[in-house]
């Protein structure tokens, strides 16, 4: 167990260690109705009754379509040399195939050139959840969306038109954020767009999001010849809640479910058997598709919030798995587990088992119910303290042999934390939603103060 009060082990950070925040389109832009963006599925499901918090919703977000210039001085202001940014595909392609909307491509035209203006490197995820509603309503084989092998197809078609219009200034890019997501919690657990709560649909959706991340991937590197291509998964670590036997297999397929399912594809291992035994679904497999799935990568993202720890529930949902809530441990806003031994343990499985050779944490934050107090001031000390712990993960993974090349922190704003709406604030600069005011939280001035000593040394 490391010690959390330890100071934070600078030295183990290389020097050209890349320091960021990171956001998602639908989740600040706002803007949602204008200049030819097309609905999207969380336009749909968030003004669906009773699917989110408060009947909360992404029409003004942070309203970062208009405000982007000012977020960007927020970045600058903090000290990041990096951000990452999701473009949203109903603004490129607003009915998914078809018409290109040139106003689209010209905001993130204008979000790039500012940003390189800025000296901010942009790294930018083409799909953070934000699916064009008109592909989630063509249900061929299916039922729509990525039920569907054809959107993995209209995805690479998307990933070519953003990569042919900012290829010449974007090196960085990323496919997919956290398919998990999209997969289990949108078409499983029916917590996320599109709300669905069926096996087949998730494993079906599972799959083509990993085969639209190998057609992109060939679509990125025709297009950006030297992009520097990775995913973006999420991952936590798994413990069983005893010794045994049966708690031991739980946790096996638990993590099967969170963890291999994602990872033995891209890295060549095809999907684990153990697991497509588990789901009983066939998968709509075609030849060649395995290896466009484990198409080469330059880099992986992480993101990492919290571990977990199952018990067997052999009557429950899929992968019978229950998660057992430890007493007597910290926890966040989210009600996460707070362990950032998970985040070292990760990076170093991700090194070790999967031979990643360049890592990035594109996102860890957390949660807490902060305000600005009287004198203007957002202490949020919980904050300051778990992006302390995780960072100190971070330096002992890299004093490991964890190839990490950056950390990006979740998130740069408060903004639209999907099914909970904006109670859930993850922001290191807080957000009033009345006014759109900005004030820079002492977790965020903590984060510069890292940046700016780890800057000093390595110079
Ligand atoms: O806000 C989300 C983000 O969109 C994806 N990763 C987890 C964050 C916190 O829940």
């Amino acid at each position: 167990m490391s010690d959390p009060t330890a100071p934070l082990d600078l030295g183990a950070f290389p020097p050209a260690f890349t320091w960021g925040t990171a956001t998602s389109a639908y989740q600040i832009e706002g803007a949602v109705a204008e200049d030819g963006r097309g609905p999207s599925i969380w336009d749909t499901f968030s003004h669906t009754p009773g699917a989110v918090d408060n009947g909360d919703h992404g029409d003004t977000a942070c309203d970062h379509y208009h405000r982007w210039p000012t977020d960007i001085a927020l970045m600058k202001e903090l000290g990041t040399d990096a951000y990452r940014l999701s473009v949203a595909w109903p603004r490129i392609v607003p009915g998914g195939d078809g018409p290109v909307n040139a106003a689209g491509l010209d905001f993130y035209d204008r979000l790039v050139d500012a940003l390189l203006d800025a000296g901010i490197t942009p790294n930018v995820t083409l799909y953070h959840w934000d699916l064009p509603q008109a592909l989630q309503d063509r249900a061929e084989a299916h039922r729509g969306g990525w039920t569907e092998r054809a959107t993995a197809e209209h995805f690479a078609r998307y990933a070519s038109l953003v990569a042919e219009r900012l290829g010449d200034r974007v090196t960085q890019w990323a496919t997919l954020n956290e398919p998990l997501c999209s997969a289990w919690i949108g078409h499983l657990e029916g917590r996320m767009a599109p709300g669905y709560t069926d096996l087949t649909a998730a494993v079906r959706a599972s799959y083509h999001l990993l085969l639209g991340h190998g057609l992109a991937v060939r679509a990125l590197r025709s297009a950006v010849p030297g992009a520097q291509i990775g995913l973006v998964t999420n991952h936590s670590t798994v413990e069983p809640a005893s010794s045994r036997p049966e708690d031991v297999a739980a946790a096996a397929r638990a993590d099967g479910h969170t963890n291999r399912w994602w990872l033995d594809p891209v890295y060549g291992r095809g999907f684990p058997t153990d697991m497509r035994e588990l789901y009983g679904i066939d998968l709509p497999e075609r030849e060649g598709d395995a290896d466009l799935i484990a198409a080469p990568l330059d880099w992986h993202g992480l993101n990492y919030y919290f571990p977990v720890t199952v018990a067997d529930d052999p009557t429950g949902p899929v992968p019978y798995a229950r998660e057992v809530r430890l007493p007597d441990v910290p926890r966040t806003g989210m009600d996460w587990q707070v362990d950032a031994g998970g985040l070292e343990a990760f990076l170093l499985r991700l090194t070790e088992e999967y031979g990643v050779r360049r890592l990035y944490v594109t996102e860890n934050g957390s949660a807490f119910p902060d305000t600005v107090g009287p004198d203007g001031v957002v202490a949020d000390p919980d904050r300051a303290r778990y992006l302390e712990q995780h960072l100190a993960a971070c330096a002992r993974a890299l004093r490991k042999g964890a190839p990490l090349a950056g950390y990006y922190a979740w998130s740069l704003l408060d903004n639209f934390e999907w099914a909970y709406g904006y109670d859930k604030r993850f922001g290191l600069v807080h957000v009033d939603y009345a006014t759109q005011q900005r004030t820079v939280k002492a977790s965020g001035r903590r984060y510069a103060d890292v940046i700016r000593t780890h800057r000093s040394r390595a110079r």
